[in-house]
């Protein structure tokens, strides 16, 4: 094991130490996992949903603290930390639905009958990055434990302090320890042991497309079953007939919040050439109206970045691109980077063509609808993006052209949890969250019945 400091992204300050595993120690987790399997499997279905209900129950009484925590550890503002831990109970309650409901089917066949049974696969490994640690780590486990899966998760290693307590609360709830295993570590020795260990059976990686990849190809070995989150690089397209106000003073919350570190983040604003500069005056005004500061204050709309190194490679998109303006950020200790906006820009520009990461949009000027499509798909990414126009075939028909796996019309809602949640092309494959979420956590097996006597 080894000794890791976590550091509080608003103050640079030491919040707490732990440890990493090894890959002793993961392969003795993973062991306890595989023999925890066929008893949590066996669970009646009403009682392993009224666990997970108990368990959403425990995380609703303790959401002030694991929200403070978040703010603690990953900078995130108070009232988006409260929505995430919401957002774990929520996810928690609509799969505890599932156990229950976890039907097969029976198909009629000459001789007998087939039956199909929806298994579940064993040992699931969840590998969660640090930008949305409670709510990313939710949509892994809460499907793969109500299918009837153990589950081992590790948190990035920067924030891995609200998944240790999400833990702490499923035991307090009744779930077995071994059933749901929080394992501290890095990427490179947990996360890569849930790729290469025979035992996991499914790895659920949430992450850059860039280490998505590698997982993708290590899990081919064993033929593993694997779901891909990846990174983004979002449009939010402006048509000349939308609500230009609202749709300039809604889109610094599209592309700020979490301060950019999002994968849903809109940070390609398109906009009709026509009603550029008009969104460009309005969309000012708001970069600059951005509160941000102290994460834990009840105002503040935006919080710092997570690390140094990522404001040093965020600021490096900026180094030679034109700064139209920008909104205001702390002086002092912390990860602070201003909201940026740049433009006019050139679409082939890093700034533009990469997946930034941090509190910078580009502003682009289209000419047409097939132009706004060209330029929203001119990207390897395809997770999500925002449609703004008042032309409701016009929304359809930029919907149906957009190549990405979430979109909004005349909003920037990207995630519901009843609803399935995954990327196009390089975004990854797989969809978490809604009823899809669940399919992915079973195999189908099929039974043939005889119904010929056999004596
Ligand atoms: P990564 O560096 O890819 O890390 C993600 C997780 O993978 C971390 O837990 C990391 O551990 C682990 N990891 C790193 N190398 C590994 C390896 N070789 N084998 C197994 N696991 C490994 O991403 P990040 O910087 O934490 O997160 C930002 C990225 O995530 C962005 O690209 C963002 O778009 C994407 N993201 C996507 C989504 C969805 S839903 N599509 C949501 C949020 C974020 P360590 O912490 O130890 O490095």
């Amino acid at each position: 094991m080894t000794a890791y400091e976590v550091i509080n992204p608003a103050t640079a300050e030491r919040v707490e130490t732990v440890h990493l595993l090894g890959v002793d120690e993961t392969d003795a987790a993973i062991g306890r996992a595989a023999k925890a399997f066929p008893a949590w499997r066996a669970v009646a279905p009403g009682d392993r949903a009224r666990l997970l209900r108990r368990f959403a129950d425990a995380v609703d009484a303790d959401l002030e603290n694991l929200a403070r925590l978040e703010v603690l550890n990953a900078g995130h503002t108070i009232g988006n930390a409260r929505w995430e831990a919401g957002n774990v109970r929520d996810v928690l309650h609509y799969y505890a639905a599932a156990p229950e409901r976890l039907f097969g089917r029976q198909i009629p066949v000459p001789g007998g009958v087939n039956l199909t049974f929806a298994e579940p696969l064993g040992v699931v490994g969840v590998i969660v990055p640090w930008n949305f640690p409670m709510p990313i780590a939710s949509w892994g486990f809460a499907p793969a434990l109500a299918a009837g899966n153990t589950v081992v998760l590790k948190p990035a290693e920067l924030t891995p302090l609200t998944a240790a307590r999400l833990a702490e609360l499923a035991y307090q709830a009744g779930i077995p320890e071994d059933v749901f295993q929080v394992l501290p570590g890095k990427g490179s020795v947990v996360g890569q042991r849930f790729v290469t260990h025979p035992l996991v059976r499914k790895v659920v990686f949430t992450g850059s497309t860039e280490v998505g990849k590698q997982i993708m190809a290590g899990c081919a070995g064993q033929v593993k079953r694997v779901t891909l989150e990846l990174g983004g690089n979002n449009a939010n397209i402006v048509f000349a007939d939308a609500d230009l106000e609202k749709a300039a003073v809604t889109a610094p919350y599209a592309v700020f919040d979490n301060a950019g570190q999002d994968c849903c983040a809109r940070s390609r604003i398109l906009v009709q050439r026509k009603v550029y500069d008009k969104f460009l005056g309005f969309f000012e005004k708001a970069v600059k109206g951005v509160v941000v500061g102290d994460p834990g204050a009840e105002a503040t709309e935006m919080g710092p970045l997570i690390s140094a190194a990522h404001r040093e490679r965020v600021e490096s998109y900026v180094d030679d691109a034109d700064v139209a303006f920008r909104g205001s950020a702390p002086e002092g200790p912390g990860f602070w980077y201003p909201p940026t906006v740049l433009a006019p820009i050139d679409p082939d520009h890093r700034a533009v063509t990469d997946e930034v990461f941090g509190p910078v949009v580009a502003v682009l000027p289209f000419d047409d609808e097939a132009d706004a499509v060209r330029l929203a798909n001119d990207t390897e990414y395809g997770l999500s993006g925002s449609i703004w126009t008042r032309d409701v075939g016009r929304a359809l028909r930029v919907s149906r052209g957009v190549e990405a796996g979430n979109l909004s019309v005349n909003s920037h809602s990207s995630v519901r949890y009843w609803t399935p949640f995954g990327g196009f092309k390089q975004s990854g494959f797989g969809r978490e969250l809604g009823p899809d979420a669940l399919a992915s956590f079973t195999d189908t097996k099929n039974v043939f019945l005889s119904t010929e006597g056999t004596s």
